[in-house]
């Protein structure tokens, strides 16, 4: 079951015939379109939408029964069938899910919880000063997000720093200013397999020089018990946790060092604060539930092909990346759940940066390019600085954006005529804390996993992106000069790059 184009398109012809901006007079528009929960509010004002659309969309949701599969994700069914397996990253953080499958999870995380916050106090009371968190993708992007979003103003009485890529400029640049005696190393791998974070922490334990100051979080123990790790300095990981989804569990005991206990537990309350309004609230009224209905009809109706996350907030600078792991590791998909072909544009490109910056480089192409993008504006209200005219012209800079590119303005000369009719969302937060950010994120979460649900696909396995690393693998001996590995095309790189090395 997926979602019923034919059945919406006419809703989108009449829609496209129309100026975006003359939707925005309709009686009760803004206060169906902007819906708040958990500190934070959706604005879907100025989406190409108007009732008759949504209330479509909406028989959609009800037809392929949304709010009961938000349900089937909290209990710990198995939304993930390619690999038979739940995804409960809701248990780390909420007590939502009934069934026995969803209590024995969150039972599991709160015994990783206590484990954590043991281990966190001996680091507390030792004399380690540095935390390096080394993990990749979902063992990486979240913690690295949230740390730099909230770290200054954290609790916490440690400088945490993350090692992602498997480049040695990454690692030589990091420990350059570290010591390694005052230094801890966090290997978080779920599957304990990754190469680059394998590699770099080999290349760690060396620099240490003595591997009691090395932990790992992981899913697969004997790999870290093979490595040298021994249990006692391992917290879990489960197979029922996507790594993206995993921030909230030990794959976030940066987090937790670098904001302190309360932070971490703010960071978790404010994303079970979302579950449960993700959970519970009515369609017409749901953020995760509107803000993923909107994302599918700009992709699969309008066919718009990107989505630009704009954060209106230097702190969030590394949303767009996080929510490129997310969205697209998420719904690059193109087959059904029962591996039939969809018929219709899933995924988006998902890119992004900072506003005001963005505004001086990519936006000329956002008003005045060929192709329409989407833009979800992310904007704080109360600032955590004094700096009050700043923060003033922040804001304002962030209305103008959305107005402009909605609305646009005539010109009877072409370069300066902006054509408008350009959608964007609006979340707004109250202000920029660890509860906030918790519930921000749980929101994006809850969205995938409901465009999942609309397209018929599956949010939670990854397949393309094994080829890769099986070639990877291959050629690896054929770099350090042994055996023949690619096609003809590889081997004449590989030929080049051998000769340039002499
Ligand atoms: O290559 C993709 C991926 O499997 C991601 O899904 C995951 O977040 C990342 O690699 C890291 O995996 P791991 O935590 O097992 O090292």
């Amino acid at each position: 079951m997926s979602i019923d184009l034919p059945l919406l398109a006419s809703h989108a012809h009449r829609l496209q015939a129309t100026p975006l901006a003359a939707l925005f007079g309709d009686a009760g528009r803004a206060e169906r379109l902007l819906v708040q929960a958990a500190g934070l509010s959706l604005d879907l004002g100025r989406q190409r939408l108007d009732a008759p659309a949504l209330d479509a969309l909406l028989a959609e949701a009800h037809r392929l029964r949304l709010p009961s599969r938000m349900r089937a994700l909290f209990e710990g069914e198995p939304v993930n069938p390619t690999e038979s397996r739940p995804a409960l990253h809701t248990a780390l953080r909420s007590d939502l899910g009934a069934s026995a499958t969803a209590r024995a999870a969150h039972a599991e995380a709160l015994a990783a919880r206590q484990r954590m916050e043991a281990l966190s106090a001996e680091l507390e009371q030792g004399s380690i000063t540095d935390i390096v968190s080394v993990g990749i993708g979902g063992s990486d992007l979240g913690p690295r997000l949230v740390v730099d979003a909230l770290g200054e103003r954290g609790s916490g009485r440690f400088r945490v720093h993350f090692l992602a890529n498997v480049d040695g400029h990454a690692a030589a640049r990091l420990l350059r200013g570290l010591d390694p005696s005052r230094t801890a190393v966090l290997l978080v791998s779920k599957s304990f397999g990754t190469q680059e974070t394998l590699l770099n922490g080999r290349l760690l334990r060396d620099w240490l020089g003595d591997d009691a100051r090395l932990y790992a979080i992981t899913a697969n123990l004997p790999r870290a018990a093979e490595f040298g790790i021994p249990g006692d300095r391992v917290l879990p990981m489960w197979d029922w946790v996507g790594g993206r989804y995993s921030l909230w569990s030990a794959v976030g005991w940066s987090i937790r060092l670098a904001l302190g206990r309360d932070g971490f537990d703010a960071l978790l309350a404010g994303a079970a604060d979302m579950d449960a309004h993700a959970l519970s609230a009515a369609p017409a009224r749901n953020l995760a539930l509107l803000h993923a209905l909107a994302a599918v009809w700009n992709r699969s109706l309008l066919a718009i092909p990107t989505l630009a996350v704009l954060p209106y907030d230097d702190r969030l600078g590394l949303l767009p990346a996080f929510l490129q792991q997310l969205v697209m590791e998420s719904l690059g998909k193109r087959v059904r759940l029962d591996g039939s072909a969809v018929d219709t544009e899933t995924v988006p490109v998902v890119w992004g940066g900072v506003g005001t910056n963005s505004q001086h480089s990519f936006f000329q192409a956002l008003h005045q390019g060929t192709q329409i993008v989407a833009c979800d504006f992310i904007g704080v209200i109360a600032p955590d600085h004094v700096h009050v005219d700043n923060h003033r012209a922040l804001l304002s800079n962030l209305l103008a954006q959305s107005e402009a590119l909605a609305c646009g303005r005539a010109s009877a000369d072409p370069h300066r005529h902006y054509p408008g009719g350009r959608p964007s969302s609006m979340i707004l937060l109250e202000r920029l804390d660890a509860r906030r950010l918790g519930a921000l994120l749980a929101l994006y979460e809850h969205s995938v996993y409901l465009q999942s649900v609309l397209w018929g696909i599956n949010a939670f396995d990854q397949w393309g992106v094994e080829l890769g690393k099986e070639l990877a693998d291959q050629l690896l001996p054929a770099l350090s000069g042994s055996g023949l590995a690619g096609d003809s095309l590889t081997r004449d790189v590989l030929a080049r790059i051998r000769k340039a090395q002499g």
